[in-house]
């Protein structure tokens, strides 16, 4: 059985007493989301120390399994005089923080991250015990061009494809099309269906069966209003929420759509 995943992408959003803030309220409402369900709220660099502390200190244990912390990057180098650099070490190293999100199209649009460089990260990543939200996705002249299944299987071909079966089990894939993030618009149901499916089968060529144990998640203007329909999709596991994971009423709402 595949997890249901509910992760938050706060991007470069709230100071660290506002994150402070948000989590607090993230947490009043844990009892509301379905015990099935992950949330992982992936959060800036500069917040993830009191964020963990915070979320460490929740009393009941069935609430705290039911939410995790992760990264929004990392560094592709182990360690050293790489200023400005975070590496996977640093992030491990930091009791509650479980996971990274590497490959957003924002960093791959932005600060040319190359599918060669997030390689390099995933290893260091998942070497250093990290699990890793791998993002892949078109942009709309490639959807227009009728590229989309072309450019999704190459950035999961040559990232995914070079880890082994092991290293993979702690992958969650993100399907976020370029053209649906923080723009109001959605992919359809059946557009994201079908792509997740893809990715599922091209998973599936190089680790066979691992492939339906993978989560898949939905990223682009997932919300509240659409979020039902969408994780309704055979193949769509959760979703990967920019804009609607800064509202705590949004984001429980979104983890209560299942
Ligand atoms: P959005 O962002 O929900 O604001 O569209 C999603 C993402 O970029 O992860």
């Amino acid at each position: 059985m595949r997890r249901k995943i509910v992760a938050g992408n706060w991007k470069m959003n709230t100071t660290v007493p506002e994150g402070l803030k948000l989590v607090e309220d993230i947490v009043a409402k844990l009892e509301d989301v379905p015990a099935d369900v992950q949330l992982i709220i992936n959060t800036p660099f500069t917040h993830l120390y009191p964020v963990a502390e915070s979320l460490n200190g929740i009393k009941c244990p069935v609430c705290r399994g039911k939410i995790a912390l992760g990264a929004e990057n990392c560094a592709d180098k182990e360690k050293g005089a790489y200023t400005g650099e975070v590496s996977a070490a640093m992030l491990a190293s930091i009791k509650g923080v479980e996971y990274v999100i590497l490959g957003h199209s924002e960093r791959r649009e932005y600060y040319g991250e190359t599918n060669a460089l997030l390689l390099e990260k995933a290893r260091l990543a998942l070497a250093n015990g990290l699990k890793v939200i791998y993002c892949c996705g078109e942009a709309l002249e490639d959807r227009k061009a009728g590229k989309h299944f072309d450019v999704v299987a190459e950035e999961i071909k040559s990232v995914l494809f070079e880890l082994t079966p092991e290293q993979m089990k702690n992958v969650i894939v993100a399907y976020e099309p370029i053209w649906a993030i923080g723009t109001g618009e959605t992919a359809t149901k059946e557009q994201a269906q079908e792509i997740h499916a893809f990715i599922r089968k091209t998973l599936a060529e190089k680790f066979g069966e691992l492939a339906e144990e993978t989560s898949i998640l939905y990223g682009g203007s997932c919300k509240p209003s659409n979020a039902k329909e969408l994780f309704a999709q055979k193949d769509i596991d959760g979703g990967l929420i920019g804009g609607a994971s800064l509202k705590a009423d949004d984001f429980i709402a979104i983890a209560k759509s299942y």
